[in-house]
């Protein structure tokens, strides 16, 4: 199959060279020339473990290029996927779909043959109907169909997610179009993916349900966290006892700062406005939204209580500043609200992390950037561990000590045993535990 991939970000370029690895013959998009011409270089423009190995070896094997173009890649394809991105409109929280139907003018005119329109951006529900409107109005001749792929690939795990996925959903109501995206995904025959075929539209809706149901997941889990502070209880045993039980299951029941990221932030609050819109308003996921925000809002107050109430003149030792671990990706990271907090009242913010800072130092003014967690930690007033990294997990915690003014550390992501800190001498907080 020959694929042209419209946006090379995150998504794209994952989903791109799997197809590549798959054995299609892919060309990866961009109008961005500066990544193009990077990835011609093969410099990747994210930090995605173990994908710079595996776009080299499938442009040596001569099935993945990269364009800034598309017109020849579009012309040759049997499917052209649109992976752009559909952020936050500003002021309502609607998916912003101009790149979405900017793609789809720009294809319009250059279909040959039958050729699938494939959306692996979140978009709401109608979104394909738009696309096949403004495809068939641009190019009334056009042989086509447009079909829901939505994608479930976690950035730092992407490429993993990506080769064995739960699930592949394809939203058609086209059989030609259902045979060349069996083909595309032919090879997760091996081990047994399911691959449900649904309606378009609800297809589109599944990608929205998947998301908003783990926000909600998580969401629920701090909340507990915050319940187990009060009454004396541990939010990690909850957590355990409750996974185990195979109805609820044990992912996604970390407690912590709050989520953020590229997709729950602006997937919950699409849906909060598509479910508005369609006069079935839906007040889980409109709840969720709101105690997350104030829940990322308040980790500023954690600090400041564990420093006795005082902030101005504090150093503060931040480590980890990107949403999650293995990724780059600063989109709605805890870290975005947390500094401009810090630095409000009046403290200074030392901070590392592995991969995010390039991106970081875009994003938040006035803070010293350091080139490893000892360098942050030395001579601040409190360490804060954000992101759980794994280079955090195993700190030297007596030269941690050492390095502090003060032994105090808070522990947003739980990585450590509160018993473990104290023993060696620190005042240590976490979340939802004693
Ligand atoms: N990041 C994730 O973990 C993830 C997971 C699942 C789904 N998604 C969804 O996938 C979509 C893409 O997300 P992302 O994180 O890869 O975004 P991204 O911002 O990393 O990448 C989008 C790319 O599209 C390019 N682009 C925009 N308009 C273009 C055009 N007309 N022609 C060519 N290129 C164009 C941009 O330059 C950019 O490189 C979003 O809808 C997102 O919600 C993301």
């Amino acid at each position: 199959m020959r694929v042209a991939m419209i946006g090379t970000g995150y998504v794209g370029l994952v989903s791109g060279t799997c197809f590549a690895d798959f054995g299609h013959v892919v060309t990866c998009v961009d109008k961005d020339a500066g990544k193009i011409a990077r990835l011609r270089d093969g410099i990747m423009p994210i930090y995605e473990p173990g994908l710079d190995d595996l776009v080299a070896a499938n442009v040596r094997g001569g099935r993945l290029s990269f364009a800034t173009e598309s017109a020849e890649a579009v012309r040759q394809a049997d499917a052209v996927f649109i992976a752009v991105g559909t952020p936050s409109r500003r002021g309502d929280g609607h998916a912003d779909l101009s790149y979405v139907h900017a793609v789809a003018e720009e294809v319009a005119g250059l279909i040959e043959g039958f050729t699938v329109i494939v959306t692996k951006s979140t978009v709401p529900v109608g979104t394909g109907d738009e696309i096949e409107r403004i495809i068939r109005q641009a190019n009334p001749q056009a042989e086509f169909a447009v079909v829901s792929n939505p994608e479930f690939l976690r950035e730092g795990a992407a490429i993993e997610d990506f080769k064995r996925p739960d699930r592949v959903v394809v939203g058609t109501e086209d059989e030609r179009a259902r045979q060349v995206m069996r083909e595309l995904y032919r090879p997760l025959n091996l081990n047994e993916t399911p691959i449900l075929f649904t309606g378009r539209r609800t297809s589109e809706l599944i990608k929205y349900a998947a998301n908003a149901f783990l926000a909600l997941k998580i969401t629920f889990i701090n909340e507990m966290a915050d319940l187990c502070e009060a009454v004396g209880a541990d939010v990690q045993e909850v957590a355990r006892g409750i996974g185990l039980d195979k109805r609820i299951g044990s992912k996604f029941l970390h407690a912590g700062p709050g989520y953020g990221g590229s997709c729950f932030p602006k997937d919950t609050l699409a849906l909060v406005r598509t479910a508005t819109d369609a006069g079935s308003p839906m007040r889980l996921v409109e709840a969720t939204v709101e105690v997350n925000d104030t829940r990322k809002k308040a980790m500023a107050g954690r600090v400041e209580r564990l420093l006795d109430g005082e902030l101005t003149g504090r150093t503060i030792a931040l480590l980890g500043l990107t949403f999650k671990p293995n990724t780059d990706d600063m989109r709605d990271a805890p870290s975005l609200d947390l500094v401009p907090a810090l630095i409000a009242a009046g403290a200074r913010v030392q901070a590392f992390d592995p991969e995010g800072m390039k991106e970081a130092a875009h994003l938040l003014d006035g803070v010293d950037f350091h080139d490893g967690p000892y360098e942050a930690v030395a001579g601040a007033d409190a360490v804060v561990i954000l992101t759980e990294w794994d280079q955090f997990r195993a700190l030297d915690l007596d030269r941690v000590k050492l390095l502090l003014n003060q032994p105090v550390m808070l522990d947003l992501r739980n990585i450590y045993r509160p018993e473990d800190v104290r023993a060696r001498g620190f005042r240590y907080a976490s979340i939802g535990r004693a």
